[in-house]
């Protein structure tokens, strides 16, 4: 039995496998409407999500299973004082698999000791979410059809953006990744992070200027400011518009750039841009669902 905390416990040979599970998905939905028949997939969200619960529920159905699960903390028992521990042993009684978001750093680790079934990590607080990052992936590849050689900006909040740091570990496994690290000082890329890219013998630069970096990049992963984590408004208010794309701005960007952002987008870039034939964010949602199909049907052990 198997679960997925983080991104790393995937080999790169297990990432191109998903990927290709994915892309036979699109290609042929019919295979797998029922593949899945009798299963239960349990989304237990205890913060707020709208693409990655409902792709993971929509997943689950494509694929001929059923859903159970709450949305919000307060309408399950750990609004009572119930432990994570004890709340994965139970659900292991009714459901195959867990999907699990949480705002505690290390909770979806706690789960998948405690539980029969397989759990996947759907955001541990500010920590990983490793399920965005195979929709990342997959977006990257249909877009991009490498992910060696590439020049990958992220921008914003670097520090708590837990997709950012997903996305990072599993880039440092491929030759010739660059990162370019765009931040406000108080919203750099953690050390413990940084020190991974290095391992990896991969180059990073940081900097606060979006508009410098752009002509180099081959990808701009944009995200939001994580209002959530501060610890007080004020920082949150100084900081939530550091960056806007707009159209002007990427009048000096590569043709061929493409522009990611996990969702939800608050001001960070201008719905001016999602006309732009560089504009993948909308897409990234959708491979998310082909991904958590794929995903599934591993850590079931559906062939
Ligand atoms: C991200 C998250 O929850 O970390 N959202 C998502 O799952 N697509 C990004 C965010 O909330 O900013």
């Amino acid at each position: 039995m198997r679960s997925v905390i983080d991104i790393l416990d995937f080999t790169v040979e297990e990432l191109d496998e998903l990927i290709a599970t994915a892309l036979d998905i699109i290609d042929n939905p019919n295979k797998y409407a029922h593949i899945c028949d009798g299963k239960k997939l349990a989304t237990l969200f205890f913060e707020p999500s709208t693409r990655t619960r409902l792709s993971f529920e929509a997943a689950m159905y494509e694929l001929g299973g059923n859903v159970l699960g709450f949305s919000e903390a307060n309408s399950s028992s750990a609004a009572k004082g119930e432990s994570i521990a004890d709340t994965a042993k139970t659900v292991s009684c009714y459901a195959d698999i867990i999907a699990m978001r949480h705002p505690k750093e290390g909770a979806a680790y706690v789960a998948a000791q405690n539980a029969s079934i397989p759990v996947i990590n759907a955001g541990d607080g500010g920590h990983c979410h490793p399920t965005q990052t195979l929709a990342d992936l997959l977006t990257i590849r249909r877009e991009k059809g490498r992910f060696n050689n590439l020049t990958v900006g992220l921008c914003g909040d670097l520090k708590f953006g837990r997709t950012v740091h997903s996305l990072i570990n599993a880039l440092n496994r491929y030759d010739g990744v660059k990162f370019v690290l765009i931040s406000p000082e108080e919203l750099r890329v953690p050390s413990y992070v940084k020190n991974e890219i290095t391992k990896a013998g991969k180059e990073y630069v940081e900097t606060k200027d979006l508009a410098e970096a752009l002509p180099e990049l081959d990808i701009l992963y944009m995200t939001r400011v994580q209002k959530e984590r501060f610890f007080n408004e004020e920082d949150y208010l100084r900081l939530k518009d550091s960056y806007i794309l707009d159209p002007s701005k990427l009048t000096r960007a590569k043709s061929d750039l493409s522009i990611m952002h996990p969702l939800p987008r608050v001001n960070e870039i201008s719905v001016k841009v999602d006309s732009d034939p560089r504009a993948h964010y909308f897409e990234q949602a959708l491979n998310g669902k082909y991904m958590r199909m794929a995903l599934i049907l591993m850590l079931l052990g559906i062939k």
